[in-house]
Parts: structure tokens; C-alpha cells; sequence
């Protein structure tokens, strides 16, 4: 290796799943497989300083502020993946990192930060070592953010992305991250808004590492992983047909679904809030009413992700958000993302 100090800067989006990755086994391999869309605004921006030849140290700040506990879990993270970038712990690390969305606002920055650090790494890896074609450094990245956060690996890819074999999707792996084929996706989904409005701004009270852990004891667990996937069937054919009484339907399954898994854990857990539910209710009458598409997800939080297509109803859509549905957040907060393909 021929090793210099270099300094790279990379951008990753965060992304949301439709059907959830919930419980894990040793290094990262998801209990069942999981399909997300990756969004457009949302993104983590990160520059690493690398001096090399100094001894390895890891130092961190997060939108200009040193945080020394994502230090260690970055340095814990360049250990475990040593195996796989044999440089990378010949040096001295300065990582600043800024999210373009609220902090702890239930949009997942693990997913964003470590697709970020992932592919700075992969850009190093460029620089150091001979180079490999762009698609095999992709899915090294996808491979290599999967170790920092499961989900993440999702992010390197642009809108509907799947990570975990199944026979539903070819090439699927439970190692890295496969874009869904552009070309069987029905125009509908490719302008998709994602909406999520920020019930409750705080700390999680229990970690989606604490969550995944809880699956390994849950009675309901393998019921639940056949079922995920058992849900790409449909899902295959939704993506297809354009069917979106039937997508609403699976998706908000899914988020449901995640949510009974920790209400069923021991010890039982439930991270939605009142207003989650108020919201959720709130969502059900309008859809009776109105019969538009505004229907919503949930990641590992009591934000509310609330999806709507762009298919000529969506004025209608975010009105009702703006005036019924916003008096339910903190500080009437919303994040505006979409997923366009
Ligand atoms: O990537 P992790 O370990 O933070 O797991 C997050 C899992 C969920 O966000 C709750 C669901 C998913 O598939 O993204």
C-alpha cells in the first residue's frame, strides 16, 4: 500500500423501509429481508482528514460540536473492518459530519452517517490501493455500512433499494444492498413524497440495538421473519401493477408490525407516543372520507413517516397535513423529503 494523508468528502441520504429489518443474527445478518426507499434531501455530508503514518485515532464532530462517544464507536467500527481495508488502521482520523435534517428526529442518521463514512472509506481505498471498477466499489460500500448499521447499506443505493436474500428480488444478498430493477417499477411509485413529522424530537428510550437484541427472545420472532418474507410476494406485484390500495395496506402493516414486535418484547417497549396515535387515526378517517392515497410508515420511533404519491391529489393531501395533522408535532415540525426516480 502506498499510503498518503488525503483528505475526501462524500454526501448519503437516509432512507425508510416499507418492509422492516427487525432482528439479527452475529455480523450483521438481517432475520429476514427488507426493502426501502432512499431519500432525496435528507443526507448526512462528511469530510474525513486522514494523516497518515501517525499512530491510529479516531476524533469526531458532528456539526462542528466534538462528540466523543461516536469517536469510540467509529473506532470500535475501523477494527472490526480491518479485514476488509488492511490500511485502515495505519493513521490518524478527523471526521466532521453534519446531518441536513433535525437531529434525533426519528429520520435515521445511522443510516446516512455510516453510508457516508462508508463511502469515504471506499474513496481512500481508491487512492491507496489499485482501483476497482465503480459498481464493485459501490457494493463494498453497501458491504461495509451494513458492519457500522444494518439499514444503512440500503443507502448507497437511489430509490427502491432491498437488502437480504430472497427469491423475489435477483442478485439479493444478505451481505450488501441491491437496487430493486428500474425497469418492473410502475411509474406511480417513482414520485413519492415522504413527509415526516416530528412527534417527539427526544432520545429514544430504547436503542434499535437493544430493539434487534429483544428479537432473539421474542416468542413471535420467526413467525415474524417468514412473514417479511412472505411480504415480498405482494410486494413484487404492487411494485408492478401500481396496485396503491394494496401497497397502503402491506405498508402500514409493516410499520405496525414492528411496533407489536417490541410491544411483545421482554421486557416490552413501546416508542410510539399519543400523538403517534392521534395521527394514525387521524390519517384512517381522512382516507374514509377522502379516499386519497396519504398513508404513513414508522421507523424504530414515535415519528410519524406519512407517504403520498405525486399523482395529482397530493395538493388536496398536504393541505389536510398542514392544517389537521401538523398541531400534533412539537413546534409544528415537519421534514419534506421525496423519492424521485
Ligand atoms: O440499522 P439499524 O440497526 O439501526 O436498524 C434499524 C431498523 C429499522 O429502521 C427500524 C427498520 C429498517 O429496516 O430500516
Amino acid at each position: 500500500y502506498n499510503i498518503s494523508s488525503e483528505t475526501v468528502s462524500e454526501s448519503c441520504p437516509s432512507n425508510i423501509a416499507l418492509i422492516k429489518y427487525w432482528g439479527k443474527y452475529e455480523d450483521q445478518i438481517p432475520a429476514n429481508p427488507s426493502i426501502s426507499y432512499t431519500l432525496t434531501h435528507c443526507k448526512t455530508n462528511t469530510t474525513i482528514d486522514f494523516s497518515a503514518h501517525e499512530s491510529f485515532s479516531v476524533q469526531t464532530f458532528l456539526s462542528g460540536k466534538e462528540e466523543m462517544q461516536f469517536a469510540e464507536k467509529i473506532e470500535k467500527y475501523f477494527k472490526n473492518i480491518e479485514q476488509y481495508l488492511p490500511w485502515i488502521l495505519k493513521g490518524k482520523y478527523v471526521i466532521r459530519t453534519e446531518n441536513t435534517f433535525p437531529h434525533s428526529s426519528g429520520i435515521a442518521s445511522s443510516a446516512s452517517g455510516f453510508g457516508a463514512i462508508a463511502k469515504c472509506l471506499m474513496k481512500l481505498d481508491g487512492v491507496f490501493s489499485e482501483k476497482s471498477s465503480d459498481e464493485a466499489s459501490l457494493k463494498k460500500a453497501s458491504f461495509l455500512a451494513r458492519l457500522g448499521s444494518g439499514s444503512a447499506c440500503r443507502s448507497l443505493y437511489e430509490g427502491l433499494v432491498v437488502w437480504g436474500e430472497t427469491d423475489e428480488v435477483e442478485g439479493s444478498s444478505d451481505l450488501f444492498a441491491v437496487q430493486y430493477p428500474n425497469a418492473e417499477i410502475h411509474e406511480v411509485f417513482k414520485d413519492f413524497n415522504d413527509w415526516v413529522l416530528l412527534i417527539h424530537e427526544g432520545q429514544k428510550s430504547v436503542s434499535s440495538t437493544v430493539g434487534h437484541g429483544l428479537m432473539k427472545t421474542n416468542p413471535y420472532a420467526e413467525r415474524r421473519f417468514q412473514e417479511a418474507r412472505e411480504n415480498f410476494v405482494p410486494m413484487n406485484k404492487i411494485l408492478k401493477n401500481g396496485d396503491l390500495e394494496q401497497f397502503i395496506k402491506l405498508v402500514e402493516h409493516e410499520a405496525l408490525t414492528l411496533h407489536a414486535m417490541m410491544m411483545m418484547s421482554d421486557p416490552a417497549f413501546i416508542l410510539m407516543k399519543t400523538g403517534t396515535m392521534e395521527v394514525i387515526n387521524r390519517i384512517w378517517d381522512f382516507r374514509k372520507e377522502t379516499a386519497l392515497p396519504l398513508f404513513f410508515t414508522l421507523d424504530a420511533g414515535a415519528n410519524v413517516h406519512l407517504l403520498f404519491p405525486n399523482n395529482g391529489s397530493e395538493e388536496q393531501i398536504k393541505t389536510f397535513i398542514e392544517t389537521e395533522l401538523m398541531q400534533h408535532t412539537q413546534k409544528n415540525g415537519v421534514v419534506k423529503d421525496v423519492m424521485k426516480f
